[in-house]
């Protein structure tokens, strides 16, 4: 197994991953049966976890994509951008935005208020990680959460540093 240097630990390997996707996915069929949701990938760190959530999906889903930055190297600069060039009509649907992971809660506070504007029928957020001793958003939630993990920074399964380590198969604490 590939496992860089810059790697200190494996925090979930490729199965526990696997069988918390399948369980998020068995939760989210359940609750948004009958619904046809519009799961919104967050690019580029929810990748991975968008297409094997989607694909536990029992029902019918539709997708759709969007881009958030706000890191550079393992330090959270606070601004974010959201680049959103042709933006679906999500007026009166049910929409399940898909993230790698909540730190600071910035980018989902600010991405939850946008899409709210745009009268959807409900906006939740799926978030594979969680790092709750982190907020600055301090009354922000994410609805379904794979793992809540303390205050370390992590690579693999679509999370990066500085654009690195985002294939790996399993998520590690990255040596800061
Ligand atoms: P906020 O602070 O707005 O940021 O909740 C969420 C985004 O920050 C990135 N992030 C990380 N990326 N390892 C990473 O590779 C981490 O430990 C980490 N913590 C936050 C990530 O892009 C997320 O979408
Ligand atoms: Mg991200």
């Amino acid at each position: 197994m590939f496992i860089p240097q810059e790697v200190e630990k494996i925090l979930f390997t490729e199965q526990e991953i696997k069988q918390r996707v399948k369980e998020m996915g068995a939760q989210l069929t359940e609750d948004y049966k009958g619904r046809n949701p519009l799961f919104l990938c967050v690019l580029k760190g929810a990748a991975p976890f968008f297409t094997d959530l989607i694909r536990e999906m029992e029902i019918e889903v539709q997708i759709e994509f969007i881009r958030a930055s706000s890191y550079i190297g393992t330090e959270s600069t606070g601004d974010v951008r959201l680049s959103i060039t042709e933006f679906p009509d999500i007026k009166g649907r049910d929409v399940v935005v898909v993230e790698d992971i909540v730190d600071t809660a910035r980018t989902m506070s600010l991405l939850k208020k946008y899409l709210l504007d745009m009268s959807p029928a409900s906006v939740k957020v799926a978030s594979f990680l969680d790092k709750p001793s982190r907020r600055v958003v301090e009354d922000f939630r994410a609805d379904y959460v794979g793992y809540s993990i303390e205050d370390h920074f992590v690579v693999g399964y679509g999370l990066d540093c500085d654009q690195r380590f985002r294939n790996l198969p399993y998520i590690g604490i990255f040596k800061t």
